[in-house]
């Protein structure tokens, strides 16, 4: 390959990028001033003679009367002026931040912690995995994006900038590093969360949950690794891989299947069901509350069949007054069901207060129609007794492994769901 970009560059690897290139440094500061004026108008050298073709309007009479086509306008009077559309900005280049250490391989990006040379700030670059595209840039990186801008929240993790590298394969996601994933941190900790720290959790992840779903955004894949945590106690909820907006009128075929990593997928889609909705998220975060609670995966299933089975033994298998609708899921005939049996909610969190109780019962909730909402489980009593949510300064900090200490291998948990092709569907099965 001689591609412009190799040759000015012959020593770049392909995969990562350089500490210090001086020559990077003058390009990436220079575009930065572009991007800095954000808002202003463009302002580009020009020579003496070019003619404006953006931001402001040429006088229409020229004092001078020097220049002819200076008489008209240079845009269309139909259009308004540039200034009066958002400015559109190239992306900046990943040789705007110096690599320091690689955080995570995941099933979708390398995640990369690293320093902006310009402003000295930690942030973590996730590398969309782009390689094998054959058709342009893939929707999944771009749901990614578009979710992560259109769900900026407290409790969301804040994206900074997309930037690119020197091949069209080399796309980063630039974000606020956080130092802990609460799978890791689980692992670690010497302690279980106590109760009213547990309460501010919730209450955060519930609150972004929430704000996720008035904008229209199904996370899709919420799990203790794609839970961020800081030493000031707080949670950002990370990786919208798989998210994917709802509401709009779904195409032929329904809704993929294919999300939500095992352990914390909820049972319609277990079942095959084809139109999903929030209660799929909430699912999820039953799954985190319970993890919470017990310092380990609720169900930690090897396949979908051994999943159910666990969930039937948990809840109690699903009866027509639990579940109108369980007879008419695609896969609901091909399962049979273990005889009735009471829920073990209360042997299994024996500790929990009945608000407690209440509250995890009402997200590990067979009828998506009847689970809880993240609106509504933000009102519970549960967040309302003793003990009280704890101030999130007043939570104790934790070395952070992503930043470059050595840890231990967390547990052994499934990786999120692969592509379609990869896929097979549950097809058949019994549970004892
Ligand atoms: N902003 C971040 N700050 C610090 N670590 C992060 C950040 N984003 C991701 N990570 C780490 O990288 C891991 C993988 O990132 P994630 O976005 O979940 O990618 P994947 O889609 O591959 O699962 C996370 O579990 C977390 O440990
Ligand atoms: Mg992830």
């Amino acid at each position: 390959m001689s591609s412009r970009a190799e040759s000015s560059t012959p020593s770049r690897k392909r995969s990562k990028w350089d500490e210090d290139d001086p020559e990077d440094e003058t390009v990436h500061t220079g575009q930065r001033q572009l991007n800095s004026t954000a808002g202003k108008r463009r302002v580009k050298a020009r020579s003496p003679t070019s003619r404006s073709t953006d931001a402001s309007p040429m006088p229409i009479d020229s004092p001078s009367g020097q220049h002819h086509a200076s008489a008209r306008p240079s845009y269309s009077l139909y259009v308004p002026p540039r200034t009066h559309h958002p400015t559109i900005q190239p992306a900046r280049s990943v040789y705007c931040y110096e690599r320091l250490n690689q955080i995570e391989e995941g099933s979708y990006g390398v995640v990369f912690r690293a320093r902006d040379k310009e402003t000295g700030d930690i942030v973590a670059l996730k590398k969309l995995k782009l390689d094998e595209e054959k058709h342009g840039f893939p929707i999944t990186a771009l749901r990614e994006v578009n979710a992560l801008m259109s769900c900026r929240h407290e409790n969301v993790v804040r994206i900074r900038e997309v930037v690119v590298g020197d091949t069209l394969t080399q796309v980063f996601v630039v974000m606020d590093f956080i130092e802990h994933d609460l799978k890791s941190l689980l692992t670690v900790m010497p302690s279980p969360f106590l109760q009213s720290e547990i309460k501010t959790l919730m209450l955060q992840l519930l609150s972004a949950v929430a704000h996720c779903h008035s904008n229209w955004i199904l996370h899709r894949d919420l799990k203790t690794s794609n839970l961020l945590m800081n030493n000031r106690g707080t949670i950002k909820v990370a990786d919208f891989g798989l998210a994917r907006r709802y509401g709009d009128p779904i195409g032929v075929g329904g809704m993929t299947q294919l999300v939500v990593t095992l352990w914390y997928r909820a049972p319609e889609i277990l079942l095959g069901a084809t139109t999903y909705s929030t209660a799929v998220d909430m699912w999820s975060v039953g799954c985190i509350f319970a993890e919470l609670l017990l310092k380990e995966p609720l169900f930690q299933a090897k396949g979908e069949i051994e999943l159910l089975s666990m969930i039937f033994k948990l809840l109690g298998p699903p009866s027509t007054s639990l579940w109108p609708d369980y007879s008419t899921l695609p896969l609901s005939k091909t399962i049979t069901l273990p005889s009735p049996q009471p829920p073990q909610f209360r042997q299994r969190f024996h500790y929990m207060t009945t608000a407690g109780i209440d509250l995890l019962m009402s997200m590990l909730t067979y009828d998506p129609e009847q689970r809880i909402s993240a609106e509504e489980a933000l009102q519970h009593p549960y967040f309302n007794e003793s003990p009280f949510p704890k101030h999130p300064d007043l939570f104790g900090s934790f070395p952070s492994a992503a930043a470059g200490e050595k840890r231990r291998k967390p547990f052994d948990s499934p990786s999120a769901p692969m592509r379609a092709a990869d896929y097979k569907l549950l097809t058949e099965g019994e549970l004892s």
